[in-house]
This record gives structure tokens, sequence and C-alpha cells, in this order.
């Protein structure tokens, strides 16, 4: 939008947070609270966006500046209000033109259509101020919209100052405002602070500008819940559960199955394919993509994470990994971050794996660690296999070629390379690289110590069984009957 200008006031203590983290930069919905107001600016694309900070301004600036680059950033150095906040925002911006609204930074659920609206409404009615009001339940601790009988805005009302009668009033400030530039230019020099928080109020240009005989107007939302701020955690959770809500019910009316949305958390940043399912404890967060005829879960959080087309990943936590398209997670593996999956691959029960690449079709069914490992397409890991990257000072890198089938119980220990269709007997330490087709065996051949357990447990239950299972092998050999029956049975 041209000649507009929108200050967005992020100066204040947020005291009831009780945190050492500044209000506005609470995470909900996987971003700041103020990376959620900021984000509804941007999409009316104002010509500017000036950013008012003071506490904690060291932190708050620089994470404004790298979501915004061209934000001016204006510094508040004491908390007079925000009719004082204002000010210091044109000042550090320069004279604006045309119009300029007032948000706070604190209202995460704000949406830019409904910012976009309000701004269009405004301009259309050629007002000195707009206000975006609300009809609330519970007006407390807001400022009321005084009407007069014809039901003309007359002044906003603070509620330290407010009457008796005025505080019955349900139409509060949002504390978004529009103005007349030229209009708020004027008007800020002449509001006071001989109220009773002594502070200098924005909304005082109501009365200012009526008194100029300008026009004023409220123009009311229709979600409250987009201008509530969030003073402490339990609004914070509040709103949380509220902006899910919405984020979870737009992507089902996008064609995501999502099927218990009480226990679905989906971060505002992530992107869903149709006909994605999600099934009950899922949790996708930051910058995760599915991709279409995905299931996802039950019992899932993924972080970052990219999971292809027809993919399936059951109670898994994973972090910065790819999962390829038709592959298949879970469950109860734990994906960490650099982890690539190879369409059609997998990945299976108590498997952990770190900056793997691990090919198309290739497979890690069970109770693994693989860790700085690249394994090729087609191959199979052995179930209870350990890729020993780390020596105790670095970290190193094993290669498993392709079509490889490696035996059970088996530590790779790094740096290592097995080659393309070669193998490894159960429980085999690989030190050495193993060209292509070859079987590595490390372990010697096996010694039976006959009668161990009654010599040396003699008088244990372990020495007992044993003895037992002596006698009844005699006693079998000896009723060739029974022997014969049994044969089959004891064998597998
Ligand atoms: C303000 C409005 C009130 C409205 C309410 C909506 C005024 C005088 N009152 O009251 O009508 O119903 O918001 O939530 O405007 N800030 C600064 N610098 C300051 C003071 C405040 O940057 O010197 C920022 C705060 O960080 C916050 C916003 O301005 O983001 C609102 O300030 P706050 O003190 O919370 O105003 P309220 O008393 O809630
Ligand atoms: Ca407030």
């Amino acid at each position: 939008m041209d000649n507009l200008t929108v200050i967005v006031l992020a100066a204040g203590g947020g005291t009831r947070m009780k945190s050492k983290t500044m209000k506005v930069l609470h995470p909900i919905g996987g971003r700041s609270m103020i990376g959620h107001v900021l984000a509804a600016v941007q999409a009316v694309e104002p010509q500017r966006i000036v950013a008012v900070v003071g506490h904690q301004r060291d932190q708050v600036g620089p994470h404004i500046q790298q979501l915004v680059p061209d934000c001016v950033l204006a510094v508040q150095e004491t908390q007079e209000g925000t009719g004082h906040a204002v000010r210091v925002a044109i000042e550090a911006a320069g004279t604006a033109r045309g119009t300029v609204v007032v948000a706070a930074g604190d209202t995460p659920l704000l949406r830019g259509e409904s910012l976009r609206a309000f701004i269009a409404e405004h301009e259309a009615a050629q007002r000195a101020v707009s206000i975006l009001s609300g009809i609330v339940a519970d007006p407390f601790g807001y400022g009321r919209v005084i009407r007069n009988p014809e039901g003309d805005v007359e002044a906003i009302v603070e509620e330290k100052d407010a009457t008796p009668e005025q505080r019955e009033i349900a139409e509060i400030n949002s504390g978004i405002l529009a103005f007349d530039a030229e209009f708020l230019a004027d008007a800020l020099p002449r509001i006071s602070n001989d109220n009773n928080k002594g502070e200098y109020y924005l909304t005082d240009t109501v009365q200012i500008a009526r008194d100029a005989g300008m026009t004023v107007g409220a123009f009311a939302i229709d979600d409250v819940s987009e201008t509530e701020g969030a003073n402490d955690r339990a609004q914070l959770a509040e709103l949380g559960r509220l902006l899910n809500q919405r984020i979870v019910t737009d992507w089902m009316r996008e064609g995501v199955t999502v099927m218990d949305p009480a226990t679905t958390w989906i971060d505002a940043d992530v992107q869903l394919a149709q006909d994605v399912t999600i099934l009950p404890g899922t949790q996708l967060l930051g910058a995760t993509v599915v991709a279409d005829d995905a299931v996802i879960g039950p019992d899932t959080t993924l972080k970052d994470c990219e999971v292809g087309a027809g993919a399936r990943v059951v109670r898994t936590h994973a972090e910065l990994a790819v999962i390829g398209d038709q592959a298949v997670v879970g469950p109860f593996s734990y994906l960490r971050p650099g982890t690539r999956l190879g369409a059609r691959g997998k990945i299976g029960a108590f498997v952990e794996t770190k900056n793997a690449q691990i090919g198309d079709e290739a497979k890690v069914p069970h109770l693994s660690y693989v860790g700085d490992a690249e394994i090729g397409e087609g191959t199979n890991i052995g179930a209870g296999t350990i890729f020993a990257n780390y020596d105790g000072v670095a970290k190193h890198r094993t290669v498993v070629g392709r079509h490889a089938r490696t035996g059970s119980n088996n530590t790779f220990v790094a740096p290592v390379t097995i080659g393309d269709g070669a193998g490894t007997a159960g429980g085999t330490t690989v030190r050495r690289d193993v060209p292509p087709g070859a079987l590595a065996v490390s372990s010697g051949p096996q010694r039976n110590l006959e009668g161990w357990a009654q010599s040396k447990r003699a008088g244990t239950a372990q020495a007992d069984a044993a003895s037992r299972a002596g006698e009844q092998q005699v006693s079998d050999l000896t009723d060739p009957g029974v022997g014969n029956a049994d044969a089959g049975g004891t064998q597998s």
C-alpha cells in the first residue's frame, strides 16, 4: 500500500511474563509474538515499517531486523506512554504522509487480511482517526470506546480514568489505530500526561480530532482474539491454543486429514500437501514440509523436516531430517540433523540416526545407531548395528556401498568403507575396509566348553537347569518314539 507507514510498539517491559526473555520474543506457533505481528503487517505491504524498542532492545532490535531487514528501529529510552512511543517513531522515521497505522507487538493472532480491511475502511471514510475496536465479554483493562447518543465516536477512556458507567461499556480499543499522517503530526505534541497513569496516551488523539471537528470512527473486528495480547504465560498458552486451532482448521480446509485437532500442533510456517493424514499426538514444527499422501503419527514430533509423498512416519522424533517418498520411519525412531532417507527406504524401531545419508530402498530396520554415515541404495543393515563414529576425540565417517548385506550385531569402527555388494557375518567388528563383494568375518570360530555350568556354577539354578537338560537328552535318546516326534520342534 502506497503512503502507508505502520508503527509497531514493542518498548514495554512485559513484567507479568516473569521472564528473562522480553514479552514480544516469547514463542507461539513457531514464531516470536512480534514475528506474527510483523508477518501480518508485511502482508499489507506498507511503504515502511517502524518498530519502537526500549526494554531489552539489544535483543528485540536485532530480532526485528532479522525478520524485516528494512524495518526502521526507533529507540524509546523511557516508556512514557503510547503517545510518546509514536512520537519517537515519527521522529526516527521522518515525517510520514498518507496513512499511519499503530499496532502493538504482542497481538500474535492478528491477521493481515483484517489489518488490510481496517486500513481500507479508514481510507475510504477519509477519517482523521480510526479505531479497530472489539466487543468483548470482559472489557477490564482496556480503553473503552465512548460514543454519543447518535453513535458517533467521541473519545477513548482508559480503564484507570473511566467512570463506573464507562467501565460498563463492552466496546474496547484493540490498540490498533489508523491516522491521517498530517493530523497525527499535528496532534502528537498536543497530548498531555495529565491522567491517572501520568502517561502520554495515544488514545487522546480521538478527543483532539473531535474537538477540531474532524471525523473519527471505529471499525469492530469480527474475531476479537486477533487483537488480544498475551500479558502472562497463562494468556500466552491460551492464545497458542487458539492460534493452533486456527492453523489446524485452515489445513483441514486445504485437504489435510487431522484425526484429533486437540492433540495436533502445527506451527505457522509448516507446509502440508493435499491428502496428508495426521494422527493424534503429533507436532509439526518450524519449517517442516510434508508432501501428498504422507501419514504422520501417532505421537510424532517433526521439527524442520521434509517428508516425501506417501511416506509413513510413526511414533518418531526427528529434527532437520529429510524422509524420502514412500519411505517408512518408526515406530520409536530418533532422526537427528543431517539424516536423509531415500525413497522407499526404512528406518525402523529403536534406531537413532545423525548426519546419515541412507539411499533409496536402503533399510536400517532394528536397534541401531547410524552416525556420520553413507549407506548406498538397496543395502540392508543388520539388527543391532553400531556405526562407531567417535574415537573419543574426533568424529569419522563410515561408507557402506550399494546392495550390501551386513549381519546382525555389527560394529563399524569409522573411518571404514564397506564396498558395493559386500557382506558381513553376524557379530562382526569391521575395523578395516571390506572390498566389494567380500564377506567380512571378524569373530573367531565358536568353542563349546562342555559341562562348564555344572563345574563352574555348581549349586545354582543355571547348573541345575543344565543338568536336567542333560538327563532329558539321555531319556530322549532311549525312547525312540518321543525322540523322533520332538526332533523338528527342538531344532527351531
Ligand atoms: C493500550 C491502549 C488501550 C487499549 C489497549 C489494548 C493507550 C493509552 N491505551 O493500553 O486503549 O485498549 O492498549 O491492548 O494506548 N508501549 C511502548 N512504549 C510505551 C508504552 C507502551 O512501546 O511508552 C507499547 C507496549 O510495549 C505495548 C503497547 O505499547 O506493546 C501497549 O502498551 P500498554 O502499556 O500495554 O497499553 P495498555 O495499558 O494495555
Ligand atoms: Ca496491553
